[in-house]
């Protein structure tokens, strides 16, 4: 069965020239039909750069949203229509205008974790691989910095010269929430170097050995024999795949759903019927992509 549909998607994706761009945290059997896996730094790069006509997006829509707002000529797909991020929904454009007003000549840094409208009112984007370079490279010393506050208060402690204001303050990842110091303790026992995603609690980021985004899990998984990743489960599914001698442990509870949605059928469908696509207004699209494209710039 998988294998028919597998074999309808390369097809399709040939004949209208397709590009399938998929999150590390997606499903193995998409991570296995991918073109490209990425973090979101990677994938929005990516999808910028794209010459094929369809872009196909699994992973969920601010991911998907961000690469039509890159490369806005191009059909952008998303499988599954409410394959969301409620990091992303924490915050409202009114919110984050409210706090400009409140806090005169401090700058709006907001992760890529966020709607194309709240986008539109911040200075600069950054997602977890490049926060600390995006916060460093501003001039101002006061920064709005939303909505994951947990990714704010870990660029605080990289950044002390600048004082980092949480917008709102709370918002946080449910995944990324269910890690505590146990897990670092139970992952001692095993031997195991840890690496957590900066989306973590403080606690837990104070106690890994290593904090990186998702892409920089894949490039420093190398460097030990077994690891613990305190991230999305599959995103060991990526790392066994490309380093088969390595151990990866994971939490088997940390699942996020949204990332979960997209399936086989779904790209198959995506592929077929043109659902669903990623359709912004123009004004929304003009002015979320300045902050986006010079996060690019800084890298
Ligand atoms: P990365 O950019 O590290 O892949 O993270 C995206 C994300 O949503 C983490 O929860
Ligand atoms: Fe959003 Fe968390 Fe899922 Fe990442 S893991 S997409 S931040 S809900």
């Amino acid at each position: 069965m998988n294998e028919e549909i597998i074999r309808e998607i390369k097809e399709l994706k040939k004949r209208r020239n397709a590009i399938i761009l998929a999150h590390n945290y997606q499903l193995p059997e998409i991570q296995d039909i991918a073109d490209i896996l990425g973090d979101s730094l990677e994938l929005a790069i990516r999808a910028k750069e794209a010459r094929e006509d369809v872009i196909v997006f699994c992973g969920v829509r601010f991911m998907a949203e961000t690469a039509k707002i890159l490369n806005p000529k191009k059909t952008v797909l998303i499988p599954e229509k409410d394959a969301g991020c409620p990091l992303a929904d924490f915050l409202t454009p009114e919110m984050v205008i409210a706090a400009r007003r409140d806090h005169p000549g401090a700058a709006v840094v907001l992760y890529v974790n966020s709607t194309a409208a709240s986008k539109a009112e911040a200075d600069i984007t950054c997602t977890s691989a490049n926060a600390v370079e995006v916060v460093r490279s501003l001039e101002a010393t006061t920064i709005l910095f939303g909505p994951d506050s947990n990714l704010a208060d870990y660029v605080q402690s990289k950044v002390p010269e600048k004082t980092i204001i949480p917008l709102p303050p709370g918002g946080h990842c449910y995944v990324h929430e269910l890690f505590t110091c146990d897990d670092i303790i139970e992952a001692a026992d095993r031997g195991d170097v840890t690496i957590c995603h900066p989306e973590c609690p403080r606690e837990v980021r104070n106690g890994s050995d290593l904090v990186a985004s998702t892409g920089g899990m894949v490039r420093m998984a190398e460097n030990a024999e077994s690891w613990t990743l305190l991230t999305e489960r599959d995103m060991a599914y990526r790392l066994r795949m490309l380093f088969p001698d390595r151990e990866f442990h994971v939490k088997d509870e940390a699942i996020c759903r949204d990332m979960k949605k997209t399936t086989l059928e779904s790209v198959l469908r995506a592929l077929r019927t043109d659902t669903y696509e990623v359709v912004l207004p123009d004004e929304i699209m003009e002015r979320a992509r300045a902050p986006i494209e010079r996060m690019i710039a800084v890298r």
